[in-house]
């Protein structure tokens, strides 16, 4: 498998264990219990600044070859290009909510929960199309230059989670995982 398809893949993984703590965080606002809003905050904004600024663009750059290359496929790498847009305005829109919650703004805490929800559900849903149909056939149609092509159009950085200097940009998402780690 070419290394670009195999970084997608972590990347999913990566993605999947922040919805489940996202999702854990958003029972406790349905129990009336307390979420830690800033661990939310650290969550969407790593989801901002990394999945939508690399991990997307990637795929769009695959998506946009295969498009190019054939029409075999067509209808499902359109849909998957729509759907990254879909996501970029649900991590802002989710952001903004989040910030006027702790501004006090008028907001409620069952609305900031709701986009929460809708972002949950999505990302989800999407991933899952993507591992289930897309990187299967993306990886049987197109060639290993194609895959280089795709990869060299966007900076390639890695994973923050990967990256141990990004510890004091998402501390308590970094304690959070190895929090995670230690008790499973
Ligand atoms: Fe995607
Ligand atoms: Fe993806």
């Amino acid at each position: 498998m070419h290394r670009t398809l195999k970084k997608l893949y972590r990347d999913h993984a990566h993605i999947s264990r922040l919805m489940d703590a996202l999702e854990l965080q958003l029972n406790k606002i349905k129990q009336t219990d307390q979420p830690s809003f800033p661990l939310i905050s650290e969550i969407i904004g790593y989801l901002g600044d990394y999945a939508d600024t690399f991990h997307h663009p990637i795929e769009d750059q695959l998506y946009q070859i295969m498009l190019a290359h054939s029409d075999l496929g067509r209808e499902h790498m359109e849909k998957l290009l729509g759907e990254h847009m879909i996501t970029m305005n649900l991590t802002r829109e989710f952001k903004r909510a989040l910030e006027a919650l702790s501004k006090n703004s008028v907001i409620s805490r069952d609305r900031v929960a709701k986009l929460g929800w809708e972002y949950v559900e999505h990302q989800r849903t999407h991933m899952a199309f993507e591992e289930g149909e897309a990187f299967p056939f993306l990886r049987k149609e197109l060639s290993d230059e194609a895959f280089d092509v795709a990869a060299g159009a966007i900076p390639a950085i890695e994973d923050p989670l990967l990256d141990p200097n990004m510890t004091s940009r998402y501390p308590l998402l970094f304690e959070y995982l190895a929090q995670e780690k230690n008790s499973s």
